[in-house]
């Protein structure tokens, strides 16, 4: 749907010449399917926000930077353009949900989930703004359910800091890297759109665990590396996916590593006050700044598991959105800077956007 055929051929002539392609990950082996929508460039488009979060119904102060009083907004306007002659099919909601009739799309993760399930939800109304829709709230689940009920799909967030387990013991908090319990929530849903990160690099007050456990063998904080950690529950979490999903029935995907701004080193502005102020993307094409350590371990993790897996690569577009942050515009004015999640409208549209034309293909 999303390409030509002449494109096609073209595009598979790119492939030999350059490598570029969308990462899925099956037995160990990397497939490579159609052009790299990851590499690329954000190019200002006047078409765009695809949405005005004031009038979403699902979306809070926490991600309407322009409720939240932000006074500049060109960041609203930028496009993801793929290189290489490369281009998206822009989001249709009602193509979507003919498509994900009668089915069920769960995004499993922190708020950055959240962030990402939002957008997709003013997406689809900002397409259909009359279809309706019912809620489901169940909070002991950490669950909660929008049905577009013409249609039969549910697009649902659940809310999991660390997608392995975090369990009440008698010493305090245990954060177990080789437990998940709570998997059954995730069976039988038609695609599944899995993120953990932000909160492994979390120390002090702000550490919802006290220790850290692997088998037997109990950590202090401080014992285990967070990286290394990360790794060990991104490998727990790819033995449930081999061990519980079908793949004719569902379709697993990960976020990839949603990239924060607090460092201007980072981006070559070592006097950047983090996100702060920030207007404008990194300019050029791709990401040329420090590479994501987490991204590293993650890619390694998913080249283990053997059912098919697909990474939507969106840490390096993501990195150069400087501009796409809350700042000083997010929920928590008063604590100062939010450079972690994303206004809405914004870069989560994008990841939206790579995931309708991955799921349009
Ligand atoms: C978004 O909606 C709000 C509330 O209806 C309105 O005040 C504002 O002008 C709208 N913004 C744009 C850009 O249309
Ligand atoms: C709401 O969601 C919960 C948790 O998934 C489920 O047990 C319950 O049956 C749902 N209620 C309705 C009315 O669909
Ligand atoms: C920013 O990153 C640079 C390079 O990694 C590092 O030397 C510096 O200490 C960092 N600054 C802050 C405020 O964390
Ligand atoms: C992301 O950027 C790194 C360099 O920081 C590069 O090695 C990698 O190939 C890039 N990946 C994509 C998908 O653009």
């Amino acid at each position: 749907m999303g390409f030509k055929v002449s494109q096609r051929c073209l595009l598979l002539f790119l492939f030999l010449l350059s490598n570029n392609s969308l990462l899925v990950y099956v037995n160990g082996e990397t497939e490579k399917i159609s052009c790299n929508m990851f590499e690329g460039s954000w190019v200002v488009d006047p078409s765009y926000p695809l949405y005005n979060a004031s009038i979403c119904p699902f979306v809070g102060k926490e991600f309407d930077c322009v409720e939240n009083g932000r006074p500049d907004q060109l960041y609203l306007q930028y496009r993801w353009q793929p290189a290489h002659g490369c281009s998206l099919s822009r989001f249709d909601g009602r193509n979507f949900l003919e498509k994900l009739r009668g089915k069920t799309i769960m995004f499993v993760g922190d708020s950055l989930s959240k962030n990402h399930w939002l957008s997709l939800l003013c997406m689809i109304h900002s397409s259909v703004p009359s279809e309706s829709y019912d809620v489901n709230l169940s909070a002991a689940k950490g669950m909660t359910t929008y049905t577009f009920t013409g249609y039969g799909v549910k697009v649902i967030y659940h809310h999991s800091l660390y997608l392995v387990d975090v369990v009440k013991a008698k010493t305090g908090k245990v954060l177990k890297l080789d437990s998940i319990t709570n998997g059954n929530l995730w069976l039988d849903v038609d695609y599944l759109i899995f993120n953990t990160w932000h909160w492994w690099t979390r120390k002090g007050p702000k550490q919802p665990f006290d220790y850290i456990q692997e088998g037997n063998k109990v950590y202090k904080e401080g014992d285990m590396d967070r990286l290394v950690a990360f790794g060990k529950a991104i490998d727990t979490w790819g033995r449930w996916v081999d061990a519980n999903i079908d793949p004719l029935k569902s379709k697993v995907f990960f976020q990839g590593i949603s990239p924060t701004h607090y460092n201007g080193t980072n981006w070559g502005e070592p006097l950047a006050q983090a996100c702060i102020g920030q207007k404008v993307p990194i300019p050029g094409s791709t990401y040329t700044g420090t590479p994501s350590a987490a991204l590293e371990v993650l890619k390694y993790e998913l080249k283990t598991i053997k059912k098919p897996v697909t990474l939507l690569d969106i840490t390096n577009l993501s990195s150069m959105r400087k501009d796409g942050h809350p700042s000083t515009y997010g929920l928590d004015k008063k604590s100062g800077k939010d450079c972690s999640h994303w206004c809405l409208a914004g870069v989560p549209d994008t990841w939206n956007i790579l995931l309708y034309n991955i799921l349009m293909l």
